[in-house]
């Protein structure tokens, strides 16, 4: 299955993807964590990230563009895999689209979790995430048994740079604008299944296996 998750920042995207690569042996590919790690590997592509992802405003198209072409060439994505967080923008998902035909796919279904806004700025600010193994936490919603320690690795949970209150009210902000445009794009293509974010998580990872579940049959 070739499959999109999109949704707000804090909408559930990563939390959500870490149950389904772990039961459709999907590759995860997350341009945030892309741009995260080269940011901490101190390259190229991390120096020109960078100060975008400070402002909370997006990294230009055609460097999101280029990883995302390059990754999906990688072996690992021929049997399928899941997009997290790209395309954002209606010229990403028309390269998307693009690169799909050029290698005989295309895209199965784009699964948007959708959240009321209010709800986002509080699941950014109380978000934790592993720094060893990248596992995601928040500290009401879904705490670790030990608090500041990640239940599946133990090692220290640390806030993401770009959740401070200012930044995530940045993101929201941009990635809205941005969001409906491509709503509209994907549900003219007819692939788009929108899942209700606002429940508890294991009800949100429930509807979405009954997508994925109809998508195989
Ligand atoms: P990225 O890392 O993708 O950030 P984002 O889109 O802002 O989304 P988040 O990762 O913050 O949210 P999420 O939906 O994954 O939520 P999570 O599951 O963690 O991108 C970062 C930056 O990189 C962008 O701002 C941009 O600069 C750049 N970038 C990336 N892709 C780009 C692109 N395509 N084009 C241009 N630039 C790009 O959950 C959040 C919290 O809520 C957690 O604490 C979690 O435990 C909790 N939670 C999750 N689900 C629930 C639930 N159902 N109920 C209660 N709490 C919940
Ligand atoms: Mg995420
Ligand atoms: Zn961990």
């Amino acid at each position: 299955m070739n499959l999109i998750l999109m949704g707000l920042p804090g909408a559930g995207k990563g939390t959500q993807a870490e149950r389904i690569v772990e039961n459709y042996g999907l590759p995860h590919i997350s341009t945030g964590d892309m741009f995260r790690s080269a940011i901490k590997e101190g390259t190229e592509l991390g120096q020109k990230a960078k100060s975008y992802m400070d402002a909370g405003d997006l990294v230009p198209d055609e460097v999101t563009i280029g990883i995302v072409r390059e990754r999906l060439g990688k072996d690992d994505c021929k049997n399928g895999f899941l997009l997290d967080g790209f395309p954002r923008t209606v010229a990403q998902a028309e390269a998307l689209e693009e690169i799909m035909s050029d290698s005989d796919r295309h895209i199965d279904a784009v699964l948007y979790i959708d959240v009321d806004q209010n709800k986002l700025l509080k699941r950014l600010t109380g978000r934790r995430v592993c720094s060893h193994c990248g596992a995601t936490y928040h500290v009401e919603f879904n705490p670790p048994h030990e608090p500041g320690k990640c239940d599946k690795c133990g090692n220290e949970l640390k806030q993401r740079d770009d959740d401070s209150e200012e930044t995530v009210r940045a993101r929201l902000e941009v990635n809205a604008k941005q969001q409906k445009t491509l709503l509209d794009f994907y549900r003219d293509k007819g692939y788009l299944r929108t899942i209700d974010g606002n429940r508890h998580i294991d009800e949100v990872y429930e509807s979405i296996k009954q997508i994925l579940g109809s998508l195989q049959k």
